[in-house]
């Protein structure tokens, strides 16, 4: 082969390797997106907030806790440490997903938890007894006739500064939020289904 086709075979071998790579540079970058926008952004709960929320609602050894948009996991590794319950972290975002596990790998709770990447109106929350909630008002709104009608009597919904329109809570509790105060907001799923104050 003269040297000037030595040239042309390795230019054209450098192109393949570069679109090779692209191509699986955006297989990746699709496998790590959400698969689609999540409705809210991600922000955490404060660790002292966290720890309230768990008070508040009395989380215990008997409880199954769902995060509905559940960040970087915090709620759930707290809820298994602390209080010794079981939990699901559920977010749309893959990220979130992994920061969990890797989070809950750390902390040792991993095997108590389950970590479902999916939309959080998809879950499926029979086995739910305590829910948690950082989202948005309008979120909130939309997701009460799900809580409503999938939830079992006694389950408690505790939403971090949104409340959830009409529905009563049956406490309200100040807490320092990360930029002055907020308020935690809890809801126990009354026997008709409804939520009661
Ligand atoms: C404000 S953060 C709260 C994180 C965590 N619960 C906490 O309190 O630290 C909201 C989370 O909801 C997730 N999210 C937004 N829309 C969602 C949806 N439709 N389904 C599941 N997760 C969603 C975001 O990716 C984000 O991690």
């Amino acid at each position: 082969m003269q040297t000037s086709q030595r040239w042309l075979a390795l230019l054209v071998g450098a192109f393949a390797i570069a679109a090779a790579a692209g191509g699986v540079e955006r297989a990746l970058a699709q496998a790590q997106a959400p698969t689609r926008a999540p409705d809210v952004h991600y922000q955490p709960t404060p660790h002292r907030v966290v720890t309230e929320m768990l008070k508040v609602a009395q989380v215990g050894a008997n409880d199954v806790l769902y995060d509905l948009g559940c960040g970087d996991g915090r709620i759930v590794i707290a809820a298994v440490k602390q209080r010794g319950a079981r939990g699901v972290c559920v977010d749309i975002d893959p990220q979130r997903i992994r920061e969990s596990r890797a989070n809950a790998e750390r902390a040792g709770v991993a095997e108590r938890i389950a970590f479902l990447e999916q939309d959080l109106f998809e879950t499926d929350l029979r086995d739910a007894t305590v829910v948690t909630l950082f989202l948005s008002p309008d979120l909130n709104l939309k997701l009460r006739p799900k809580l409503q009608r999938v939830l079992k009597p006694g389950t408690r919904v505790i939403s971090y500064v949104h409340s959830m329109g009409d529905w009563k809570p049956q406490t309200v509790k100040r807490v320092k939020g990360a930029s002055g105060p907020r308020k935690l907001y809890l809801w126990t799923i009354a026997a008709d289904r409804g939520a009661r104050p």
